[in-house]
């Protein structure tokens, strides 16, 4: 804030709760740019309305766009920014996480702990998955993808991808990760882990019809975007197997999560807080704010939307 005001001027929305189309619609015609975050629908109705009034960026303070109706900005001759690369390993490192904590069945030996049902050691006591070995199917091998990958082989596991494309093979052979059909890695993942991002071709990608065919016992982490999931069958999915737990930062109607999930064991469930480190965080409201200024200032823009 401190850098925009010294060379732009500004309006800012103090409010907490993010925006509704109708009020966003209202406050975005007048300005040059917006600033904005995934909390934001910036929907056809909004950019339209701010295009006829002078609109013509939007910087998002995150990567991933699927709030900024994409289509509408290039017809509109809006430019976008956004903040890829800054967050990548904090994301992948929350995957982790949440794989490990999945995997070694932290959520359940803590309220066993503290229900005080802990009595004697046992061998068999809380045994999960063994990482060495265990095969990662990973959805999406862009930069997050591969940053998970790679921690994941410093772990042991065998890395396998499914994605559009195939990865570069100097990729592929520094990850040992192999490219298999999204429904062979399904059936194939000890853990899938979800990094494509949400559009109209990724949504329900993990359709009820796929959680059912997953791998007897899998994991499912996801720390991309909700809308991959239909996450109203997942709790269905859980409960009658083959999957057998799901690690979740994202949903699809945040902040709301889907009630059947809520007072379930078999899943973990944290506040999209994948790129939630106070250094991350900094840098991604520094390339936003950096992307207004050099818009000012007539200056290409660093990471436009592709
Ligand atoms: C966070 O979810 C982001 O897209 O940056």
């Amino acid at each position: 804030m401190h850098a925009l005001r010294a060379s732009v001027q500004i309006t800012t929305r103090p409010a907490d709760t993010p925006p509704t189309e109708a009020e966003l619609a209202e406050l975005v015609p007048g300005h040059d740019a917006v600033l904005c975050q995934l909390t934001e629908p910036m929907s056809r109705m909004v950019l339209e309305a701010g295009a006829a009034a002078g609109l013509r960026l939007v910087s998002q303070v995150a990567v991933g766009l699927d709030n900024v109706d994409l289509a509408a900005c290039a017809d509109l001759g809006i430019a976008v920014a956004h903040t890829p690369g800054v967050l990548t390993d904090a994301t992948a490192d929350l995957t982790m996480a949440l794989l490990l904590a999945a995997a070694r069945r932290l959520p359940e030996a803590e309220r066993y702990l503290r229900a005080g049902r802990w009595d004697v050691w046992s061998l068999d006591l809380m045994a999960g998955l063994e990482l060495r070995g265990a095969v990662l199917g990973i959805v999406g091998l862009g930069r997050i993808g591969q940053a998970v990958a790679a921690r994941a082989r410093g772990f042991g596991m065998r890395i396998c991808y499914a994605s559009p494309r195939r990865a570069p093979s100097d990729v592929e052979a520094s990850l040992q990760a192999e490219w298999l059909p999204l429904d062979t890695l399904l059936a194939r993942a000890d853990v899938i882990s979800l990094h494509v991002p949400l559009s109209a071709d990724t949504h329900h990608l993990l359709s009820r019809a796929r959680l059912g065919s997953v791998k007897d016992g899998a994991i499912l982490v996801n720390t991309s975007r909700g809308g991959l999931i239909e996450e109203a069958t997942l709790a269905d999915a859980l409960q009658t197997g083959p999957l057998a737990f799901a690690a979740l930062d994202v949903f699809e109607e945040e902040p709301r999560v889907h009630p059947s999930l809520l007072d379930r064991h078999d899943v973990l469930l944290v506040p999209h807080i994948g790129s939630a480190t106070r250094a991350t965080r900094l840098r991604m409201a520094q390339l936003a704010t950096d992307a207004v200024l050099d818009f000012a200032a007539g200056r290409p823009l660093q990471h436009p939307a592709r």
